[in-house]
């Protein structure tokens, strides 16, 4: 698991959310209800990690835009999340008890920002990261460490105070571990300016689970990655799939990966027989298949179906790109109701392994979901978003216990749309 729950106020079009994430979670709703808001929590949240809270802010329109538009500079903006990633840290050998280190378990963060009345100023009121951990004893067998037993449980807190980071911790007793032995020492001497915060580079690289960086956001537009792509472009998937060429070619180059891909890609498009990538002369790359019909022939990228390249980048996305959590609007664009079953199951399938996260109109996705993975939003008078698992709702409750499947109520519009 990831992130597991999450909270925010003042934030685009909610006022104060909070919502618990499973593995596999598809947020429904009807049109400009809050589904997309909701998704750029995480690219805030990413982008703040990667790019700092000033870049973070201006790549969601600014402070003005960031916040709710009603709700202004009146209240503050908050952001709280919860992961249960487990990772371990630097082990320190200890004279008492041999090769000793720490397994974090379970990190919660929160920051707040306060308005200034007029203009994009802000000031950051509250920054505090919050971790728990096992303390681990090592053992080095054939030059790796291996985890040998818990011999106890603690916790770090740090928190930025006008710049300023204070750190405490708690030890289980007789545990001859010191603060430095946990935390980077340069962090006591490290100054914050006004405007950085705990999430922001550098301090995510000794800090934070490293989910953060690895949040991946999609919302492919099977146009793009028709035409040709520079072999210039990144090694991973964009978010609109515009580089899938580049990608396939990385995959295609590796005979496992290859075999792998075209096994998942014939499942559920019987009719493709290869995939491959042609490279032109003013070095730029498009991806080509071939059909069981015409074995002599490939067809270039701009001849294949929408569905056809959709499911392919589905695929990537879901099974190549090592994100930890994956996001996608509306994985099932362009692909026949048929199929959607196997999208689903695909994505429930990997989501043992990372956690996604996807919005949907269509009514096949929620038939294929489990109840438990469905999380409604909604607007209310004032036009604030929520979001609420369908099972609190009573109404629908009772729809339920009549063994009415919730597909049918999707379909009949009584999920609040
Ligand atoms: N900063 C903001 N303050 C207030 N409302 C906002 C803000 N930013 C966006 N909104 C509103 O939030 C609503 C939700 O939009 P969103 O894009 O999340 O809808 P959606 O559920 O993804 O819809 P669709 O299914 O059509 O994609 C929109 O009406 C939008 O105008
Ligand atoms: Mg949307």
């Amino acid at each position: 698991m990831t992130i597991k729950k999450i909270k925010i106020s003042n934030f685009k079009s909610f006022k104060n959310q909070e919502v618990e994430l499973g593995k596999f979670n598809i947020l429904i709703g009807a049109n400009a209800s809050g589904k997309s808001s909701f998704i750029q929590v995480f690219r805030f949240i990413r982008d703040i990690a990667n790019h700092g809270l000033d870049n973070a802010i201006s790549m969601q329109g600014g402070v003005e835009f960031l916040r709710n538009v009603n709700i202004s500079s009146s209240e503050n903006f908050s952001l709280e999340f919860i992961s249960d990633e487990e990772y371990k840290r630097v082990a320190t050998r200890t004279k008492e008890m041999g090769l000793l280190g720490v397994k974090i378990y379970n990190t919660s963060y929160k920051f707040s920002l306060k308005f200034k009345k007029k203009g994009s100023g802000f000031e950051i009121i509250e920054d505090q990261l919050s971790q728990k951990f096992y303390v681990i004893k090592f053992e080095r067998k054939k030059k790796k460490t291996e985890e040998k037993e818990r011999i106890g449980e603690g916790e770090i807190r740090l928190s930025n105070v006008k710049g300023k980071i204070n750190i405490s911790l708690d030890l289980p007793e007789k545990v001859p571990l010191k603060k430095e032995d946990i935390i980077p020492s340069f962090l006591k001497e490290e100054r914050l300016t006004p405007r950085n915060i705990l999430l922001e580079p550098p301090f995510p690289f000794f800090l934070m689970p490293p989910l953060f960086g690895e949040i991946a956001i999609y919302d492919f537009d099977p146009k793009l990655p028709k035409k040709a792509t520079p072999i210039t472009g990144k090694a991973e998937l964009e978010e609109d799939g515009s580089n899938l060429s580049i990608i396939l070619k990385n995959i295609i180059e590796t005979k496992n990966k290859e075999r792998e891909l075209s096994n998942f890609v014939r499942d559920l498009l019987p009719f493709v027989d290869d995939l491959d990538v042609e490279k032109f002369a003013d070095k730029s790359l498009l991806f080509k298949l071939r059909e069981i019909y015409s074995k002599k022939q490939y067809l270039p990228a701009s001849l294949i179906s929408d569905g056809t390249i959709n499911i392919t980048a589905l695929i990537i996305a879901i099974y190549f790109e090592r994100k930890r959590l994956t996001i996608i609007e509306e994985p099932e664009r362009n692909i026949h109701p048929y199929l959607i079953s196997k999208i689903v199951n695909m994505m429930k399938d990997a989501s043992q392994k990372k956690q996604i996260i996807v919005t949907t109109h269509n009514p096949e996705v929620v038939k294929h979901a489990s109840l438990e993975d469905i999380l409604l939003v909604t607007r209310d008078k004032e036009g604030f978003s929520n979001i609420c698992r369908p099972t609190e709702k009573t109404e629908i409750k009772t729809f339920l216990e009549n063994e009415i499947g919730i597909e049918e109520l999707y379909v009949q519009n009584l999920l609040g749309l």
